[in-house]
């Protein structure tokens, strides 16, 4: 079979990543695809940096968007970030012009993912996003193919890693809130603008994206109630341990009797749980659903290399999927289908 030919939209951290492993890897993916998968485009801010990657037979486009329109490339990878600009763009041109997608970007989706999806949907061409929600933690792929025919009654978890990475130091090292935001940043765990990370935005974004698989309904990461972590102190944290709890930013969407409710916001978790021992960057799901029950996954939930991994896992899906195969619906179902996002009163 022909190559995959893929081009990359923004080289930060993830995206290094990325390349890096489809050049390491070439020969193993190969053989696990049935078909080499070949990065023939990349587009970044800045062309000199040395970021480990062989750039022999890849073209260098400084606009994403003339990437997405003219490169000679099958699947559009956007790790560029950000709900408007260049990524909106970009993604929008590659979509119109019939190249698969793959994006990272939670922000994207939270604010238009359901018109992505009905372009995606008509021409033909899978949109798939497994980094956007809890990094490496395959749960987009979980609630769209493994769980179908599940009755969903409640999903929540641990859904931002540098949250949880500055609430567990905080904790076991007593050190200031600053100290541990600064080294989640230097780790490359934090947004471009942390302030999404500690005041429960990117939570926000993930959970409206994992409540329309879950329930069916539109996106609506605006309803969400929302309260972050920046006035959470030590005293807290300590006086919750004492009281026999840690506390832990959670984003909880649930089925009630007057619709969906979703939330995210510091939650007192008893220490026995297993989601009190979720620490540093891990991130966690739970699912609750009436055929299988509760299901709860744990796993790196943000950093070069685990992003990378599940945006690997979304090209090799591409690269392995044939003309014609039935696709799994973007949303879970049909962007046309989804029913309006009903708010518990
Ligand atoms: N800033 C995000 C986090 C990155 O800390 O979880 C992964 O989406």
């Amino acid at each position: 079979a022909d190559a995959l030919k893929i081009g990359v939209a923004g080289l930060g951290t993830v995206g290094a990543s990325l390349v890096r492993i489809l050049q390491q890897r070439a020969n193993a993916l190969a053989v696990a695809c049935g078909r080499s998968i070949q990065v023939t485009a990349v587009s970044a801010r800045s062309r000199d940096k040395d970021r480990g990657i062989s750039m022999d037979g890849i073209a260098w486009f400084d606009d994403p968007a003339e990437m997405a329109r003219d490169a000679d490339i099958d699947v559009f990878v956007e790790l560029i970030g950000g709900a408007e600009g260049s990524a909106d763009l970009s993604v929008r041109a590659a979509l119109n012009r019939g190249l698969h997608v793959v994006t990272a970007n939670k922000a994207l989706l939270a604010r238009c993912g359901v018109e992505l999806a009905q372009m995606a949907e008509a021409k033909g061409v899978l949109l798939n996003y497994e980094a956007a929600v809890a990094g490496g933690i395959p749960v987009i792929k979980t609630l769209r193919e493994s769980l179908t025919g599940n009755n969903f009654s409640r999903i929540y978890g641990i859904m931002n890693g540098t949250c949880n990475y500055i609430l567990t130091r905080m904790e076991k090292e007593s050190l200031t809130f600053e100290a541990c935001l600064q080294e989640a940043q230097r780790l490359g765990y934090a947004e471009a603008d942390p302030t999404f990370d500690i005041e429960g935005n990117d939570t926000a974004h993930k959970l409206s994206i994992l409540t329309t698989l879950a329930f069916g309904s539109e996106i609506a990461a605006d309803s969400i109630y929302l309260e972050g972590i920046s006035n959470i102190s030590i005293e807290d944290i300590h006086a919750a341990r004492d009281l026999g709890y840690r506390i832990k930013l959670l984003g909880v969407a649930q089925r009630t009797e007057s619709g969906i409710e979703q939330r995210v916001h510091p939650t007192m978790v008893p220490l026995d749980s297993v989601i009190a021992q979720v620490d540093g960057v891990t991130n966690a799901v739970a699912l609750e659903s009436d055929i299988l029950g509760e299901l709860l996954m744990v796993g790196p939930g943000a950093g070069g290399n685990a992003t990378a991994s599940a945006v690997l896992g979304d090209i090799t899906d591409i690269a392995k999927s044939r003309p014609g195969a039935q696709k799994v619906p973007v949303l879970g179902r049909p962007a046309h289908l989804l029913e309006p996002y009903r708010q518990a009163a």
